[in-house]
């Protein structure tokens, strides 16, 4: 059963921040998600009883911590459904994740004509690290248009790929306007042509139930932090055919077999990937955090955010003047708006006055800003512990700050 009254008593942080402000709601949980007290303490349980570095000791404390970040690779690998945990690498964010299949694969396939294939409704960290590698080995950045309702063009995507497409960078959710990709088709048709598919899991993983091997995407990240863990860690998912070809992304203590200053040899993956101390404490809290979810349920908590994106989708659209940016129908909780007239900065400080969190800006999406000629929008989005009530006090909110803007 889904009882959100103890789902928010989990969450110290929703309950601390009304001490400040009696009407606090956070709504940015797609900047970053608050985290439940099992995840704080299961930290502050790492320092305090096991802390040592893996890999490197025969001592207890060091077995310990290799032990748990071992078994937190298999935590992951279940939440994702792949059933070979050394095909799952941990990394300080999909940033990180991303960067490493593009320095590493991308550098390693990409030759001058060859294709790039990412949409319009990317987040930057999935269009630099290819325009940065795509400019490194002259290869082409090729892009997929939406439309105005948030939806991929996909008959365009069908038309753009062809034989020189070796990779296509998608997300499986927009941070932006929510709209959920078909990413198993876009792997399905990608595969055709013999392109890799590189999939942004950042929104998708926290909202929706992920199966990398019916997807059958080639890669496939996330960060931790959107995912109810701590900030600076994140996972890369790779077929493990590819990771094993793939040269190493960077040098280090852990990532190798032996080193001579004549040659060195690599460890195999996904440790050929690891390259440092990894963020040993950031892995095992983040499989805590799966946990915490799943023993919510993803799908109680699918079913309880589709409850909240469709009140707050018809009680926004109801505000005069709003815009609101991304309207499919099965969309992610996630409301990007503007109201006519209104600066999405001023709007987001005036909601910040009556104790409301949300995102305002580009929300490092600027090519999704320019379809619809924007500089900026005002963005809520929900997590598992949102109530019905935090979107009243959203739409209230923000009709208060449109009698005072306008
Ligand atoms: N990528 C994060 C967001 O969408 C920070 O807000």
């Amino acid at each position: 059963m889904f009882d959100i009254s103890k789902i928010r008593a989990d969450f110290p942080l929703l309950e601390e921040a009304k001490k400040v402000d009696k009407n606090f709601a956070y709504l940015d949980s797609g900047a970053t998600s608050q985290k439940p007290l099992c995840v704080i303490e299961k930290e502050k349980e790492i320092y305090c009883s096991m802390n040592a570095n893996i890999h490197r000791g025969v001592h207890r404390l060091s077995n310990l911590c290799t032990v748990a970040y071992e078994e937190a690779r298999k935590t992951i690998a279940q939440l994702l459904g792949c059933d070979d945990d050394r095909e799952i690498i941990f990394t300080s964010g999909a940033t990180a994740s991303i960067n490493l299949v593009a320095y590493s694969y991308g550098s390693m396939i990409l030759k001058k004509g060859d294709e790039v294939l990412v949409s319009e409704m990317e987040h930057h960290s999935n269009i630099v690290p290819w325009q940065l590698i795509c400019e490194k080995n002259g290869a082409i950045l090729r892009v997929i248009p939406f439309f105005d309702n948030g939806e991929l063009d996909i008959s365009s995507y069908e038309k753009l790929l062809n034989e020189k497409t070796k990779i296509v960078a998608i997300t499986q959710c927009s941070n932006t306007l929510g709209t959920r990709n078909d990413v198993n088709y876009i792997c399905k048709k990608a595969h055709e042509f013999g392109a890799k598919v590189v999939v942004d899991g950042c929104q998708g993983v926290v909202h929706q139930k992920t199966d990398v091997k019916a997807m059958d995407c080639d890669f496939y990240a996330f960060s931790g932090h959107k995912l109810y863990a701590p900030t600076g860690i994140g996972v890369l998912y790779g077929k493990k055919e590819l990771l094993e070809i793939m040269p190493p992304f960077m040098g280090g203590g852990d990532m190798v077999a032996h080193v001579t200053f004549e040659k060195t040899t690599y460890a195999p993956v996904p440790l050929k990937f690891e390259a440092g101390t990894s963020n040993y404490v950031g892995a095992i809290v983040l499989a805590e955090a799966v946990k915490y979810v799943n023993s919510v349920g993803i799908e109680n908590i699918m079913q309880h955010e589709k409850e909240l994106i469709d009140y707050a989708m018809q009680e926004m659209s109801k505000i005069d003047d709003i815009i609101i940016y991304g309207t499919m129908p099965d969309k992610d909780c996630i409301l990007s708006f503007n109201i006519k007239g209104v600066h999405p900065y001023d709007l987001g400080m005036i909601l910040d006055k009556q104790g409301i969190a949300i995102r305002t800006g580009t929300h490092c999406a600027e090519p999704t800003m320019t379809h619809y000629g924007v500089k900026g929008m005002a963005r809520a989005s929900f997590a598992m512990y949102n109530t019905l009530e935090e979107v009243d006090k959203l739409v209230k909110a923000t009709k208060v700050a449109c009698n005072m803007l306008k």
